[in-house]
């Protein structure tokens, strides 16, 4: 009897402590100014809109309301940091890096990736991929580049006549293919190209299901979610999308089997001159070491398959439009890359990739490079969005 007792009052302290501790947080945080909110739904009514008028919306906030504002819905707080201050002391640190919030919403389909992972995984395969990532892993992927963008100009040409046309799915559909011949070593062959565009089909999928789950305060919960229209189709989405990803791993793995010892005799297709592998034949290496799983490859696949190919598209559509939007930048566009690069065959897209790549020192200042670089900048913006989980209380200018 005296043992429940002491559970219960134990339990009692814990969740008076607890309960105590939420307050303590909720009170500091309501201190910081933002939209008005309400007990409990907080401001789940304000992201109650359209994506593209949230977009707006986010970025009205922070002149009626400064460098930091606070936002809530049920018991997701979350602020916003508009000063560059603030934004570098979260950046610079490694004690602010952990990977909450929307990050959740991302795992069913990029598991425990790179992008979505915490603390020791992170450590671990961000050690394992640092070699994909070197800059010199480009230059052997001009080639590829070169040939998806002249087909992507045949395909731009075939709309010439309509009177309005979206560059963006035909600019993704290319950094798709060109992020699977590259970093993955894929062939495109008509099977794999025949489950591309059901792949790109649940990419928006899972982008509006996450969308809808910030915007609609009930959707944060896993069982509300898994019984709504989006959750459901969010899991056939899923299951597209991991078909793709298997397809291109287990195709790799065979190509790599069929040739025996594939290092000495096929060096030039999967690795460059200092003998770095490109990305997923380093994740297929680092199996046989032990260093990852099958689940861990798949992970990281999905990862930079999204990454990779979401991120440039943007880049590019941002880039085309800001050319087509002005005659004269069109017109030093031109005249620059007749300067910069020997190629003359070049189409536009593939030889701005080429310039940006060998001549980024030399480009300093000139018109070309302002092009490339506002294009880069937040008035047109890649990633609209960087969440961290602050573990550890973080001072903020203002
Ligand atoms: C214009 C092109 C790109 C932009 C603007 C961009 C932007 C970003 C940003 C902002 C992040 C941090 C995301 C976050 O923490 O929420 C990120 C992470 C990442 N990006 Fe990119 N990216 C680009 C191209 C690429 C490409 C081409 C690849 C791979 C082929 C790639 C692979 C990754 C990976 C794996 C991560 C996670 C890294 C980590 O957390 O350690 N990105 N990128």
């Amino acid at each position: 009897m005296s043992s429940v007792l002491t559970i219960i009052l134990l339990s009692t302290i814990v969740l008076l402590l607890l309960y105590y501790r939420c307050m303590k947080n909720e009170r500091l945080l309501l201190k910081i100014p933002g939209p008005r909110s309400f007990p409990l739904i907080g401001n789940s009514f304000h992201f109650w809109m359209p994506p593209n008028k949230l977009f707006l919306f986010l970025r009205t906030l922070h002149k009626l309301y400064g460098g930091l504002i606070r936002m809530h819905a049920v018991n997701f707080w979350s602020v916003g940091l508009y000063n560059p201050e603030d934004i570098e002391k979260v950046l610079s640190s490694v004690r602010y890096n952990d990977k909450q919030g929307v990050y959740k919403f991302l795992q069913p389909w990029l598991g425990e990736g790179l992008l979505t992972s915490n603390g020791s995984k992170w450590h671990q395969r961000r050690k394992l991929l640092t070699p994909a990532f070197h800059f010199n892993v480009l230059k052997k992927y001009f080639q590829t580049i070169t040939e998806q963008t002249e087909m992507f100009l045949k395909k731009v040409e075939m709309e010439v006549g309509n009177t309005q046309t979206d560059i963006h799915p035909l600019i993704s559909s290319t950094t798709l293919q060109i992020t699977c011949e590259t970093t993955m070593g894929t062939s495109m062959s008509e099977e794999i190209k025949s489950v591309m565009s059901k792949y790109m089909n649940a990419i928006e999928i899972v982008g509006e299901s996450v969308i809808k789950r910030i915007c609609r305060a009930w959707l944060l919960y896993e069982p509300f979610f898994n019984l709504s229209k989006i959750g459901r189709e969010q899991k056939a989405a899923l299951s597209d999308l991991h078909t793709f990803t298997n397809k291109i791993i287990n195709e790799r793995k065979q190509f790599l089997m069929n040739i025996k010892s594939y290092r000495q005799e096929n060096d030039e297709i999967i690795s460059n001159k200092k003998g770095r592998l490109a990305m997923l034949d380093l994740l297929i290496e680092n199996e046989k070491l032990g260093h990852i799983t099958v689940e861990g490859i798949r992970e990281e696949v999905d990862t930079f398959m999204f990454a990779g190919h979401d991120t440039t598209a943007a880049a590019l559509t941002f880039l085309l439009m800001v050319i087509a939007n002005d005659i004269e930048v069109q017109a030093a566009t031109r005249y620059q890359l007749t300067l910069t690069t020997t190629y003359s065959s070049m189409t536009c897209i593939a030889a701005l990739i080429y310039t940006l790549n060998q001549n980024a020192s030399s480009l300093r200042g000139s018109f070309l490079r302002i092009v490339l670089r506002d294009t880069a900048t937040p008035i047109y913006p890649l990633a609209q969005v960087l969440g961290i989980a602050l573990v550890k209380n973080l001072r903020c200018w203002k």
